[in-house]
């Protein structure tokens, strides 16, 4: 088994690996041959006969109905490009901040010192850093706002240390007391004019989950003699859940939070013993990045409880509404990076959960539940027990998910590739893919979209686990700075289905500096270029939110394209308009909607890393995560 995994493959368009020793874009002819084929009338979106005339399905989540496949004509007059350190946003359009890191829970909270960064205490009462993926559920007329945090800003939540760095055993509690997810109320104001949204203090659903948080370890994995630790002989108890990127949610209304660079704060005390190559797969390494969280808390020294990292990297389960109930981290779901967990019923009430791995070269895998989903019955257990398979995509717009079983992997049980799931992935062959990002589901269709956001190695180096990653497929540009957004449809509309029809819906490009592939799609201009697709979310109209994390310059290769934005597509005709253009050195992460959907909530992460801001603030104050509200000024709806 440790053999094949670590035999490099060539599985995929092998032919297309001659080119890797050129110049990945230089008007090579086999790319453009390539990108011509992606971009053929079939295979791209615009002359989408296999989904232009996609089989109308059952939205399958309850409330929602099924809705024409019409274009859904973006309406707001598109936003310039733009280096402020602002939000901007369409004309007939506002905003405002709903809440920011460090912003208080309760009346016993502390209001935050911006330049100390608050303390243990402080934080563990207030709102996590960095917020990411987010969803607000609605509860007998009450708002509950489910975020992640995904990690900390060291230069800001350690402004009074050198480095960065934390240094007290009350720093390390404060850092990881900023990550996890953070649960709150939030109400709007009833004046008409201002109808201004904020966190409801001191309400009953009011919660902070941490790194320090008691979970529960369920599904496959659970009890496996891999996730036994000194201070947990059952498998089945860890503490703490972190790097907390996007999300999913249920109809049985529960929150999903993604497990995803948990790597990063594991620490390797012993430097004679090396990594085992089952955890080096995961990007453990000899030190952490900088958290320190080995120095207050053993079990994140890897040479002393090397079994503690198997113990996350889930997707895991929070009741948002009762703030008593214990997290589940449901292993079924398999163990990778994972960026988002995007849940849809099938038409036969099976539950599927669309999830990527993000990382060079990793994978994009589905869940399909054994059981069925009964509204108002007994759903909660439902993403315990089913199967996990990997995607593989075919040259000819043809692609199916492989099973990760016993047989097909080679491995010895369903709990160890619920726990070496990238190995699992690796051993059948699955599609290397340019880092996945979120995934979502068109409401209304059986189409799936997937953002890839960009991958530096790809035609150049093999994944971390020796799998090649050839130009080629929906990975189609090597090298790929700007990254592109896939999409699939069911075969027959059945999202069980192991075979499905695959399309770019775009590539992303900059046209104003290249003219061959790394121009992009032909749905991509001067007016809405962006890099590095990230945050996909599909609105209850049916419009497609692209969220961007990507590079920043405005020069060279993405001169033109200014701070990281969000745009609206039209998943029909293809268009894509920007709607919002985000602060300095930020990353627009997560989207939600109010009940009534006449205010839209997007997440500013981090503005400011590694570079000047003020946001949202203004003058000489420390930038702060935050989640903005924003509105239509005649009041209309948002999504
Ligand atoms: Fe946390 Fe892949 O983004
Ligand atoms: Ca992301
Ligand atoms: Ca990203």
């Amino acid at each position: 088994m440790k053999k094949k995994i670590q035999t490099p493959r060539s599985h995929q368009n092998s032919q297309h690996l001659k080119r890797q020793s050129s110049d990945p874009l230089d008007g090579d002819v086999e790319i453009n041959h390539i990108i011509e084929r992606v971009l053929s009338r079939r295979a791209f979106i615009g002359g989408s006969a296999a989904f232009g005339v996609a089989a109308m399905v059952g939205s399958g989540v309850p409330g929602l109905e099924a809705r024409s496949l019409a274009g859904n004509a973006l309406t707001f007059q598109a936003v310039a490009a733009n280096s402020a350190d602002s939000v901007t946003v369409p004309a007939g359009y506002s905003w405002d901040v709903l809440m920011s890191w460090g912003d208080e829970l309760w009346s016993k909270s502390q209001p935050l010192d911006e330049q100390s960064g608050g303390t243990g205490a402080s934080q563990e009462l207030s709102v996590g850093d960095n917020n990411d993926g987010m969803y607000l559920f609605s509860h007998q007329g009450r708002s509950i706002l489910a975020l992640n945090n995904e990690y900390a800003n060291r230069p800001t939540l350690f402004g009074n240390r050198d480095a960065s760095r934390p240094q007290t055993l009350d720093d390390v509690r404060k850092g990881m007391a900023a990550h996890g997810v953070t649960i709150c109320e939030i109400s709007q104001s009833q004046h008409k004019k201002s109808g201004k949204w904020s966190i409801v203090k001191d309400s009953p659903f009011n919660r902070r989950i941490t790194a320090t948080t008691p979970m529960q370890i369920t599904g496959p994995a659970a009890g496996h003699d891999l996730m036994k630790t000194k201070a947990d002989p059952s498998g089945t108890r860890s503490l703490g859940t972190w790097a907390n990127c996007a999300n999913g949610q249920t109809p049985w209304h529960t929150y999903l939070t993604c497990e995803e660079n948990f790597n990063g704060y594991f620490t390797r005390s012993d430097l004679t013993r090396d990594i085992p190559e089952v955890l080096q797969r995961y990007g453990i390494g000899a030190r952490d990045w900088g958290y320190n969280w080995a120095s207050s808390d053993e079990r994140f020294d890897v040479s002393e409880h090397p079994f503690e990292p198997n113990r996350v990297g889930y997707v895991v389960e929070i009741d948002p509404l009762d703030p008593k109930s214990t997290p589940k981290k449901r292993t079924a779901l398999g163990r990778f990076k994972h960026e988002n967990a995007e849940l849809v019923i099938n038409g036969d009430g099976r539950v599927v959960v669309y999830m990527g791995d993000d990382e060079r070269g990793e994978f994009l895998y589905r869940f399909v539940s054994d059981g069925k989903f009964i509204e108002g019955g007994d759903n909660r257990d439902l993403l315990d027990s089913g199967q996990l398979y990997a995607a593989k995509f075919h040259d000819d717009l043809r692609g199916e998910w492989l099973a990760l079983t016993p047989q097909t992997t080679g491995m010895a049980s369903q709990a160890l590739i619920c726990i070496h799931t990238r190995q699992a992935a690796s051993a059948v062959g699955a599609t290397t893919m340019d880092r996945p990002e979120s995934i979502a589901a068109n409401l209304a269709t059986a189409e799936v979209y997937c953002a890839l956001t960009n991958n530096k190695h790809r035609g150049k180096k093999p994944n971390r686990g020796g799998d090649d990653m050839p130009v080629g497929g929906p990975n189609p540009r090597a090298q790929n700075k700007y990254g592109q957004i896939v999409r699939w449809r069911s075969d027959e509309g059945d999202h069980t289905r192991p075979g499905f029809d695959w399309q770019l819906f775009v590539l992303a490009g900059n046209p104003t500096v290249h003219t061959d592939a790394r121009k992009g799609s032909p749905n991509i201009n001067a007016d809405n270029m962006f890099n590095s697709p990230d945050g996909l979310k599909f609105d209850q109209s049916g419009t497609l939110w692209i969220q961007t994390d990507g590079k920043t310059s405005n020069k060279g290769d993405f001169a033109g394209m200014g701070n990281n934005q969000m745009l609206a597509a039209d998943a029909v005709s293809g268009e894509i308009r920007r709607f919002l253009v985000g602060p300095k050195k930020c990353e627009i992460t997560g989207l939600t909607w109010s009940a009534d959907r006449r205010t839209m909530f997007v997440g500013i992460q981090h503005p400011g890393e590694r570079g000047k801001s003020h946001f949202p603030n203004g003058g000489n104050r420390v930038p702060r995560s935050s989640i903005i509200a924003i509105k239509r000024d005649d009041g209309g709806l948002v999504g």
